[in-house]
């Protein structure tokens, strides 16, 4: 079934999104996810159906934390809904009432369904070497199948569309659908996007493809940059990744982060890239630092900024940034692109002093985008990047998801997906 095709009049739908929103003192920073999930939600609505809104917030593992009651963004759904009110119900496990009570038109949002350890179906309080860890974790995953079983009791039909959380198989996210025959459950219209977005990057690619890979960690992204070196022309390595690759070639490096183990994983992907034909651009000279603060993004008392090569760096200044030369070479390997996936700011883009490379990756992006090409950009840090320096309107698809959209990309069947397609 798909979204465009079922006729929501007179049905009770209940949505899995991902509202997952940043707060700062309960007010939302970001309502991306919320604008991402309205045309589903609006459209349900406008045909005279009744909305279940479910989502997590936060990690709260099983346990109920006011800091993270979905009650908090209530009203700022009701806003972007457009409705006068709507209702909450305080425990998403207990809303059979509320649901049953739900009029055609009425929205009903659920509390933090991750309040219940079943939503994630992880075994609390038992460690894995315990003896006994199977059985709680077989005992729990049956749990989990009544949790999904009560949520589904509450609606008509399911619809999925929390692409950010669509890489877990949770109760809400997967296991749920079991209990929806195939004419009764469906992706929305932003889980279509997404997918859409992927399949652009992935198997639509229009080339050259120039893949943008930043961020502070190999062993975060190690798994879509073997993927995308079986795909790319081109693999620009940026962040703090660079200077695991400037120390695996002997590199100085100063403060900088670096993944001393990972060495061996940076030398095998520039053979690998070499072996595919990849041209891989890495960055030649940093902005350096000697005392940051990552909790506020500021540059302390009488530190002193420099650029340096990103292999010659003195002992007590740390990368932060790409420096001109490797902001230029970036800029560079972007143009005439036709496809273009980014994910990972190239420094502390969060600082005024440390944008540059981000921004000249981002604007390189816009540029292409408007000569034709396709962009795909997601992970919190590069929309932010986007937001930041105005760019959102200037690429072609910011993807709600982060690590969801790295699993996709990495060619990996997402257990949201999988659970409506099969
Ligand atoms: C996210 O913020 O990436 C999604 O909401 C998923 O959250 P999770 O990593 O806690 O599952």
């Amino acid at each position: 079934m798909t979204i465009k095709d079922f006729n929501f009049a007179g049905k009770k739908a209940i949505v899995r999104v991902d509202f997952n929103v940043p707060l700062k003192e309960g007010v939302i920073t970001d309502d991306t996810r919320i604008r991402g999930a309205l045309p589903t939600l609006k459209h349900i609505l406008n045909q005279g159906g009744a909305l279940i809104i479910m989502s997590h917030m936060g990690k709260p593992k099983g346990k109920v934390k006011p800091e993270l009651s979905l009650g908090q963004i209530k009203n700022a759904v009701a806003e972007a809904l457009g409705v006068s009110e709507v209702k909450f119900a305080p425990d998403c496990a207990k809303a059979q009432e509320a649901a049953a009570n739900l009029q055609m038109g009425e929205v009903l949002l659920l509390e933090n369904l991750r309040y219940y350890p079943e939503e994630e179906g992880k075994p609390v309080g038992i460690d894995k070497e315990d003896p006994a860890y199977d059985a709680a974790k077989k005992a729990m995953k049956e749990s989990q199948k009544e949790f999904a079983k009560t949520l589904a009791s509450y609606a008509d039909c399911y619809v999925m569309d929390a692409f950010g959380t669509a890489h877990r198989r949770h109760a809400s996210t997967a296991v749920i659908a079991d209990y929806f025959d195939a004419d009764n459950k469906m992706l929305g219209f932003l889980m279509e996007k997404e997918v859409e977005a992927v399949d652009n990057v992935l198997s639509n690619i229009k080339r050259p493809f120039v893949a943008i890979m930043g961020g502070s960690k190999v062993s975060s992204k190690i798994g879509i940059i073997e993927n995308l070196l079986g795909k790319v022309d081109k693999l620009i390595l940026c962040g703090g990744m660079t200077y695991t690759f400037s120390k695996a070639h002997n590199g100085e490096i100063g403060q900088s982060i670096v993944e001393l183990d990972k060495l061996d994983v940076a030398l095998d992907v520039e053979k690998k890239a070499k072996e595919n034909g990849v041209e891989l651009v890495l960055g030649e000279d940093s902005v350096c630092c000697t005392s940051y603060d990552f909790k506020t993004f500021t540059v302390n008392e009488g530190a002193k900024i420099e650029v340096f090569p990103s292999n010659a760096i003195p002992a007590e200044y740390e990368g932060l940034d790409a420096g001109p030369v490797s902001a230029q070479k970036f800029a560079d390997a972007i143009k005439g692109a036709k496809t273009i996936l980014w994910n990972g700011p190239a420094g502390c883009f969060e600082c005024d002093d440390f944008t540059a490379g981000s921004k000249a990756i981002g604007d390189a992006i816009a540029q292409a985008t408007a000569e034709g090409a396709f962009s795909l950009i997601g992970g919190g840090d590069s929309v932010a990047c986007c937001t930041k320096f105005g760019l959102t309107d200037k690429v072609s698809y910011i993807s709600t998801g982060g690590g969801a959209l790295l699993e996709a990309i990495e060619g990996k069947v997402l257990p949201g997906v999988a659970a409506i397609k099969g």
